[in-house]
């Protein structure tokens, strides 16, 4: 049945402004309306900031372990509803099942590790030069943040941007992804559940273009945090700059695997397979690119190739099925074309390649797993971001090379080598130009407890999720405080005649 999805402002659900309405339709089945959900614009974004605004003082001031709480009864929630809300995951997003149960896990999993950081959000206590004085630095929030979340991690992601921001002291004004609203207001649901007090937390419904960008314009939005496409990413870097905002960005990758000739291939192969095919291919740090040294070249195409062809693809409630469909007719169309280029290009197409369109594949978006040899490293789809189930094989002739191919490409998000040589592997993790770098495991599955992002075109700006340089650096800035208790007036750095 499908759900009607309002905007959350202030403490209230209301409809847009204008009364007007789009759809989130089930990408396995899109006979299936999952919800009928609020098209805002500019007047229902300048409500939601205001609130947030209104907000922000008592919020700030309320002690981080109350704030932090909250969060705690928010993962407890998400314990409870973890299985419905994975339904929800697979019904919306297109996830095979336990890929949307481990969507939801890593939301519990930020939502405790940032509860915690309520008693922790440490500074620096150091000291002075000078007698009877302290100096010390302590983190203070920035006031209202503005996220924008995409639709392939529909819960995990907006719990990295959402719990930091919250538990830092900041009010949000949260608008996610078009394609995946119903999942957003069953995370925000359990927020308000769980304790925020109206205006700490506001929601706002639709597209990037009538709802995100006014939302970045709008004067009284301090911080904006981003993840989607490199595009978007660089205007709305550009707009925050020119208006002096804190930003963030995370913006895909083209993520290697090194596959070298000591490799155990049979592990080397379950993780190209996962980091491939995983998720349709739909995770910013999928292995679009295999880069194989040449002694073990052929022999690791055929194991990898006939590993691919038994690959179940279906609709993820489907408990055989391995590969779900991709998220929308304009995705599917879009990997339809590259697989288009990727022949033109003159790279050998050796497995897939084709939509699926009968029978249980007949009203979704479902694509083959695909595979492309003798691609070169200039190629189109040796650099550009594919997002899907696509997966672009290379050659190297030794480890220098493959590194070169590896780093040779716009983004720097994950890299993965495989090799039993400690010495290989400790020089691939100095030289791969990546935010994240995997030995002997496949590209995604990154953890919360240390930052998520990348270099190069990648990302700007401190890092999703936690650990040091990670959400709070983003969330926060440093106020520096010194306290004379001397008594009489002290000069720092001054000579005493
Ligand atoms: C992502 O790629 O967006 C999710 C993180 C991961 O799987 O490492």
């Amino acid at each position: 049945m499908a759900e009607k999805i309002r905007n959350y402002i202030n403490g209230k659900w209301v409809d847009a402004a204008r009364g007007k309405t789009f759809e989130s339709r089930n990408p396995a089945d899109n006979r299936d309306l999952v919800g009928t959900v609020a098209d805002s614009d500019a007047t229902d974004v300048d409500k939601a900031v205001t609130a947030a605004r209104k907000a922000f003082r008592e919020w700030s001031l309320t002690p981080a372990p109350h704030r932090g709480e909250i969060l705690y009864r928010a993962a407890e929630l998400l314990v409870k509803r973890k299985k419905e809300l994975g339904e929800l995951v697979c019904r919306e997003m297109g996830k095979v099942m336990p890929e949307a149960m481990g969507d939801v896990q890593e939301a519990i999993d930020m939502t405790y590790y940032m509860a915690g950081e309520g008693r922790r959000l440490s500074g620096e206590t150091v000291p002075s030069e000078l007698p009877n004085k302290d100096a010390k630095s302590v983190r203070v929030p920035i006031g209202v943040v503005a996220q924008i979340t995409p639709w392939n991690f529909p819960i995990a992601i907006p719990s990295w941007k959402m719990t930091p921001a919250l538990i830092t002291g900041n009010t949000v004004v949260f608008k996610p992804a078009e394609e995946t609203p119903v999942c957003a207001t069953r995370f925000v649901e359990i927020l308000i559940e769980a304790g925020l007090p109206p205006g700490v937390l506001n929601m706002v419904h639709g597209f990037g273009e009538t709802a995100g960008e006014p939302m970045v314009r709008h004067p009284e939005v301090d911080v904006v945090s981003f993840t989607g496409s490199n595009p978007v990413g660089e205007r709305l870097a550009g707009i925050c700059g020119s208006m002096h905002k804190h930003f963030t960005m995370e913006t895909g990758g083209k993520n290697p695997i090194i596959i070298m000739d000591d490799a155990n291939l049979e592990l080397a192969i379950e993780g190209a397979i996962w980091g491939g095919f995983g998720t349709s291919g739909q995770r910013c740090t999928a292995a679009s690119r295999l880069i194989v040294h040449e002694a073990v070249h052929d022999r690791f195409v055929k194991m990898f190739s006939e590993r691919a062809a038994l690959l179940r693809v279906g609709p993820g409630s489907d408990k055989k099925t391995e590969i779900g469909p991709v998220i929308s007719e304009a995705q599917y169309r879009r990997i339809l074309d590259y697989i288009e280029v990727g022949k033109k290009e003159g790279a050998k197409l050796i497995l897939g390649g084709n939509a699926l369109k009968k029978g249980k594949h007949a009203n979704g978006y479902f694509i083959e797993p695909t595979i492309f040899i003798d691609v070169q490293p200039k190629m189109r789809i040796a650099q550009e971001e594919i997002f899907g189930p696509v997966v672009a094989v290379l050659r190297a002739r030794n480890l220098r090379e493959a590194i070169d191919i590896a780093n040779d490409v716009p983004f720097g998000l994950s890299a993965a080598i495989y090799s039993q040589d400690v010495n290989k592997t400790a020089v691939a993790e100095r030289d791969l130009n990546t935010g994240l770098v995997y030995i002997n495991a496949s590209t995604i599955g990154a953890e919360i407890q240390l930052p998520f992002g990348g270099t190069k075109r990648t990302g700007l700006g401190p890092r999703d999720a936690g650990g040091r340089g990670g959400a709070l650096d983003l969330y926060t800035q440093w106020k520096i405080i010194y306290r004379d208790y001397s008594g009489r007036l002290q000069k720092a750095q001054i000579d005493k005649e």
